[in-house]
């Protein structure tokens, strides 16, 4: 079994350096457009059969060493009991958005096996239909990326509605957020009930925070998660907060095994400020997926030699994979990842 992903979050000797790629399934593969093609993105989430299919796309196509579980952070949200849509071109629509106690008190919190039933047989298909050939990861949205989607109503620029109830309504801000925190705890705990090998919770708009807003108001409720999980489960957890280079101190103690860098920090500086303590993933920028083969290779040397500082490096990029990226780009980078990292 190709373990190697697994070693490098906990910091074990490798053999080289593992890689897999942020929203390494999705529209920038024709195989993954024919698919989808047929179906809407959220059916194609709850249909296990076609959702297992795409997450194995880019094992076979791109030979990255780990599978991430082809879902999407707002699932959950679904599950509480908002009407989710998405549209072309903007992206995810929550029709009305949670901004007041009545709102946040209709929230429900699900039980992630009957309604999410489709996520977990995901997982449970995978594994089988992956035998092994490379570990499985799971994920969720951290609860401050989440909640912001539920109180603005979708996708956000200045995220003006989510800030301006965290400074006038803080309870109500902490109710909201105490509820998406218990509803992905038992989430991620189901996810690894079902056979995810990771864990990895996403927060991807943590950098729109000031470092003191994302301690009071984000990173407890990802250390809560991070507790509980630890409580029954020993799988690998990653915590990737974009744009989060000035607060990567901050996310030392959110108690997750690996921290996901975006492309803004060189990695080696991340990696001495981290100390021997923590594995890094990252960190290239994803556009830099177009550079000439020559000058895509330097960087990846200069990523793996920062990361070879670090306990444990997963390499990947510093964001999803855009979908104008052309695959054999991408093919380029994890073969320059395996080959460069064998030294
Ligand atoms: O990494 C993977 O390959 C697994 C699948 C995955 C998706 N979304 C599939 C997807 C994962 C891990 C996510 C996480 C996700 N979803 C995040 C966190 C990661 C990040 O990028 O910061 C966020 C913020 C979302 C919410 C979301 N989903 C948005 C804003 C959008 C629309 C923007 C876009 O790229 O179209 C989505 C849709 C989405 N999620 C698509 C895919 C493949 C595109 C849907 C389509 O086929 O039309």
């Amino acid at each position: 079994m190709n373990d190697t992903f697994l070693k490098a979050c906990r910091g074990e000797t490798v053999d080289f350096t593992p890689v897999w790629l942020m929203r390494q399934a999705g529209r920038y593969l024709p195989e993954y457009q024919k698919v989808r093609g047929k179906i809407t993105f959220l059916e194609l989430c709850k249909t296990p059969e076609l959702a297992a299919e795409v997450t194995l796309q880019p094992i076979d196509i791109l030979g990255v060493d780990a599978a991430i579980l082809f879902s999407d952070i707002l699932i959950p949200l679904e599950a509480m009991g908002r009407k989710l849509d998405f549209f072309e071109k903007q992206g995810p629509v929550f029709a009305s958005p949670v901004r007041s106690t009545e709102e946040v008190d209709k929230l429900i919190i699900p039980d992630p096996d009957e309604t999410m039933g489709f996520v977990m047989d995901t997982i449970r298909l995978l594994r089988r239909e992956l035998a092994n050939r490379v570990p499985l990861i799971g994920f969720s949205g951290a609860p401050f990326t989440l909640a912001t989607y539920l109180i603005e109503g979708g996708s956000s620029r200045f995220f003006f509605e989510t800030k301006k109830m965290m400074f006038t309504a803080p309870a109500l801000y902490n109710r909201l957020l105490d509820k998406i925190t218990e509803c992905n705890t038992l989430y991620l705990k189901a996810q690894a009930a079902a056979g995810a090998q990771a864990l990895q919770i996403f927060d991807s708009w943590a950098g729109v925070l000031a470092p003191v807003d994302f301690q009071r108001f984000a990173l407890p409720s990802v250390q809560k998660i991070i507790r509980e999980l630890r409580k029954v489960t020993d799988v690998p957890i990653i915590y990737f907060a974009n744009n989060g280079a000035t607060l990567l101190k901050l996310c030392m103690t959110s108690g997750a095994d690996v921290l996901g860098l975006d492309w803004r920090i060189d990695i080696g500086d991340a990696a001495e400020i981290t100390g021997g303590g923590f594995s890094l993933q990252g960190n290239l920028d994803p556009c830099a997926l177009l550079l000439p083969e020559k000058e895509m290779r330097a960087r990846v040397e200069k990523i793996l030699a920062g990361g070879r500082k670090a306990r444990g490096h997963v390499c990947n990029l510093g964001h999803g994979i855009l979908p104008q990226t052309p695959p054999e780009q991408a093919k380029i980078f994890v073969d320059a990842v395996h080959e460069l990292s064998r030294g």
